[in-house]
């Protein structure tokens, strides 16, 4: 097969939705539809943020499952799917806005009765900053839900995209009898109770045809008024408009009975792009072009935390990777020799041998690879667009016995360069402060500096409102500035200068007083050397 071929067959993405919204249960139904497991109720449940503190143990006892169901990769009709798992808690989003930079769609789970909740919201704008391509699933049609017009214009309004329902709800709850396919023409009667296997459910052709008016029996006028009227006064499904973001194709269904979710596939691999050209520091690459190139998004500790080992989420943006091929670390700039790279064949498949753009593949890493670093196959270009967002909540660290220090400064750096926390080294105290978006973060790390690093490790609140990456174009300014304010000034975990602002006004005031300077709220993890 060649390379063309082989990099058009692919559908990388990624699903975006709200705790409790049917991400999971989704997520299964998908790899059931892609004969990736037989039965639903194998996948792991990876319900990791509704853990307590407690169960960190057990969380790190289930990171080898969700090493490799962080991607799943599997076969549907003539097209190679790869799911990317993102964290469920919001905790973690740090994790899920990396991991949206190495896919190409999405899918975006919404609870019936619920509607647009807030997580869905932020992770939509994180997609819409990289006009990302997004689809609709309406789930949980099996329980009482919004009414489906209601629900449209309710997407329209707080998501701002135009929605074009491809599949129409009739009834829900107890009253759900089917859904209408638009683009068929026909009507699916839902059945209860088939949502553990692959299951044809039944379908009757046409709207207004006898058959469909009297299964719908005395709904039937009402039914195809609405449905005409959906047709009539929606807009017209652009291919464009969808892969630019603004507009969005809608489905109705039950993950749970695995009801409505094929029609959701089918169309996924129709019209989801295949790999987008990706820009780097010298210009943009094809996934089409010969030679391998590809970048780090997510570092995931192993099943063996005692070993050290990690697993680098490499995503293939162009050529093939072959096992045992050699490849460039271009940060180091150094050629590697990567012999046991791991794949993400879901199901009973062989290991493949062979993976290309859009395909991951798992780098075990020994230190050497961080978030962001770019692998290719000689050439000296980084990707970019991985950021780094500024924390929310910040702790100084220190180290309950001195004599461990260098343990702790060691897990600290190394956790950082995972993306676990982000690291602050004041310019003028010997301090070690770490940021995360979310408390839990702390938790984690606190409990894996000391079961993987030994460092047994406390907390102490700090005077820290927000931090930003600082530059300038004009070098004196940006001494000046850098002498007054020394102070405030940090190094992050890849030495670039940040400003940690005590609270919102200490921002605003430097902000005002130093219009040269830039102060970011996100910073690329860059190669450097
Ligand atoms: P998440 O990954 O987005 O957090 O959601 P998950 O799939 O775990 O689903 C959250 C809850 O919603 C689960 O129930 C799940 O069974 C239920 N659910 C998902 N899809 C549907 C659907 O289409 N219809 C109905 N009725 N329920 C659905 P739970 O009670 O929290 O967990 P469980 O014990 O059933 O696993």
């Amino acid at each position: 097969m060649d390379l063309i071929d082989s990099v058009d067959r692919r559908r990388t993405f990624a699903i975006i939705s709200h705790p409790d919204a049917g991400k999971t249960t989704i997520t299964e139904k998908l790899l059931l539809l892609g004969d990736a497991i037989q039965l639903a109720g194998t996948v792991k449940a990876k319900k990791s943020g509704r853990h307590a503190k407690s169960d960190w143990m057990e969380m790190e006892k289930q990171r080898g499952i969700s090493v490799t169901t962080s991607v799943m990769q599997f076969n549907y009709k003539s097209h190679v799917v790869n799911l990317l798992d993102t964290p469920g808690h919001e905790d973690f989003s740090e994790d899920t806005y990396r991991t949206l930079t190495a896919v190409d769609s999405a899918i975006m789970v919404i609870d019936g009765a619920r509607g647009v909740e807030p997580r869905t919201r932020k992770l939509l704008e994180i997609c819409r900053m990289r006009d990302m391509p997004i689809i609709t699933f309406v789930n949980k049609l099996d329980r009482e839900s919004m009414d489906p017009i209601e629900m449209l214009s309710h997407l329209e309004d707080e998501l701002q995209v135009e929605c074009i329902p491809e599949t129409w709800p009739i009834g829900s709850g107890r009253t759900l009898r089917g859904i209408y396919r638009m683009a068929n023409d026909d009507f699916v009667i839902y059945e209860q109770g088939q949502g553990s296997v692959r299951f044809d459910y039944n379908t009757i052709e046409k709207l207004g045809s006898q058959e469909s008016r009297n299964w719908l029996n005395f709904e039937a006028d009402a039914t195809e008024e609405t449905i005409e009227l959906v047709r009539d006064a929606g807009h017209d499904f652009n291919l464009d408009e969808y892969l630019a973001g603004r507009q969005t194709p809608v489905y109705f269904g039950s993950a749970l009975q695995n009801f409505g979710v094929s029609e959701l596939l089918d169309r996924f691999v129709d019209i989801a792009p295949p790999p987008r050209p990706r820009e780097t520091d010298s210009g943009t690459i094809e996934p089409e072009f010969e030679k391998l190139t590809g970048f780090v998004f997510k570092i995931q500790a192993n099943m063996v935390p005692k070993h050290r080992d990690r697993i680098a989420f490499m995503r293939i943006c162009s050529g093939t990777y072959r096992k045992g091929m050699q490849m460039r670390h271009v940060r180091l700039a150094k050629n590697v020799k990567i012999a046991d790279a791991v794949t993400f064949m879901a199901g009973d498949r062989a290991q493949v041998e062979e993976a290309y753009a859009g395909d991951i593949i798992g780098l075990h890493n020994h230190g050497t690879i961080r978030i962001g670093d770019t692998f290719t196959e000689g050439d000296s270009i980084s990707f970019r667009g991985i950021p780094n967002f500024a924390p929310e909540i910040f702790r100084r660290v220190r180290i309950r016995d001195p004599l461990h220090s260098k343990r702790l400064k060691n897990g600290i750096r190394q956790l950082s360069e995972e993306g676990a926390t982000q690291v602050f080294s004041p310019l003028n105290n010997q301090d070690i402060i770490v940021g995360a978006v979310g408390s839990l973060q702390f938790d984690l790390v606190a409990f894996r500096l000391l079961e993987e690093y030994g460092a047994d490790c406390l907390y102490e609140p700090c005077q820290i409102h927000t931090v930003r990456w600082v530059s300038s174009e004009d070098p004196i300014v940006f001494e000046d500035f850098c002498a007054r304010t020394r102070s405030q000034l940090a190094r992050d975990g890849d030495e670039h200068l940040t400003l940690l602002a005590t609270s919102r006004p200490n921002l605003q005031l430097l902000e005002e007083r130093w219009p040269d300077i830039t102060f970011a709220t996100t910073r690329e993890h860059a190669a450097i050397g």
